[in-house]
């Protein structure tokens, strides 16, 4: 099979096209052909090893020879002992962050658990884009901040992969006021996904215009614990997605002291993978959910794939065809 193999820590240039032994499903396993995966975060972190502890939990050599691609949509085309959930021909859909990713191949095997059927009205491509994004949008929104149709919502970092799937999710629970605050070439994006409002956080610190917020998610906690209280209305709530290193640790050390000084909560959400892919699958069954795809590009472009994620010119998900 033709599979994308990572041969160091880097940029594009450490990814190589190369021939790879066709897996078999063991117990318990499926086999899939891979059609479409998508790139996210994780992998362009696996793939440059930053930020540090990345290489620390990977050792010194995990990184050769491995073969990214966490969020894959495909068809099962052989089934292990034990498995009753799947068939063969099946679509499936599923995030593999916590089962050795692999989906930048065209086969690959895996525990038959980490796949949901995917609905008949869509596509391998808008399958691919949703597991990863998709999990963190409803554990944020509907598990950890219980979103009601009464709440003010503001999502910060709102115009990457995870901000038009809140965007969506919350308007079909009946919320009106959905802001998205990203750079200033994302605010027609934002409305366009379905942000009600958006700010440009360049010229407004959303913790320091005055207005006030029952529910506020966070994409990439570029705003200090201390100052996003000012931001949220008596018995709100904060839950920060995704963070640096730093901000990490000031919300892990400071963020239950601010909520109890404030009358606010602060959280951070620890990603349960695949704990929602079913309910996904039934929001876009429904026409809820519709990932916004920047561009499909072939198995072959993988690295400059990365390469646009990395730079940030991607407005909506990257997915790579892989069955071509
Ligand atoms: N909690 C968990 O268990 C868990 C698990 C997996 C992943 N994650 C994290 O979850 C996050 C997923 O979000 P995502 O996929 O939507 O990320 P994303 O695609 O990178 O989107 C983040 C957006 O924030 C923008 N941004 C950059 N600086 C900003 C600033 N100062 N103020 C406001 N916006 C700013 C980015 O713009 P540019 O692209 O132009 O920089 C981008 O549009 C990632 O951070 C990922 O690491 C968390």
């Amino acid at each position: 099979m033709r599979a994308v193999v990572q041969t160091a820590y880097g940029g594009a240039e450490a990814l190589e096209l190369r021939t790879a032994p066709r897996p078999t499903a063991g117990a318990g396993e499926v086999l899939i052909r891979v059609h479409a995966t998508g790139v996210n975060d994780q992998d362009w972190a696996l793939l440059t090893g930053k930020p540090f502890f990345v290489r620390a939990f990977n050792g010194k050599r995990g990184h050769r020879g491995r073969i990214l691609g966490l969020d894959v949509a495909g068809e099962v085309v052989e089934v292990g002992d034990g498995v009753s959930n799947l068939s063969l021909g099946d679509r499936v859909f599923g995030d593999l962050s916590e089962r050795g990713n692999g989906g930048f191949a065209e086969y690959l095997s895996t525990a038959a658990a980490a796949f949901t059927r995917i609905p008949d009205n869509l596509s391998f491509v808008d399958a691919a884009a949703l597991p990863h994004a998709g999990n963190l949008a409803v554990q944020a929104l509907v598990d950890v901040a219980k979103l009601r149709p009464e709440h003010r919502l503001l999502v910060n970092g709102a115009g990457g992969g995870v901000g038009p799937l809140i965007a969506q999710l919350a308007s079909h629970y009946g919320v009106r006021d959905i802001v998205g605050v990203d750079d200033a070439s994302k605010q027609e994006f934002m409305r366009a996904v379905g942000f009600t409002r958006s700010l440009d956080y360049r010229a407004v610190d959303f913790t320091r215009s005055g207005e006030r917020f029952d529910v506020i998610i966070d994409t990439r906690m570029t705003r200090s614990p201390f100052g996003v209280p000012r931001a949220l209305a008596p018995g709100g709530i904060y839950v920060a997605i995704g963070a640096t290193t730093s901000s990490l640790l000031g919300l892990a050390l400071w963020g239950r002291l601010i909520g109890r000084m404030t009358g606010t909560r602060l959280r951070m959400l620890w990603l349960k993978p695949n704990a929602s892919t079913s309910e996904l699958a039934t929001l876009a069954e429904a026409g809820v959910l519709k990932p916004h795809i920047d561009r499909v590009m072939p198995l072959a472009d993988t690295g400059l794939a990365m390469e646009r994620f990395g730079a940030a010119q991607h407005r909506g998900k990257i997915v790579i065809a892989v069955a071509g």
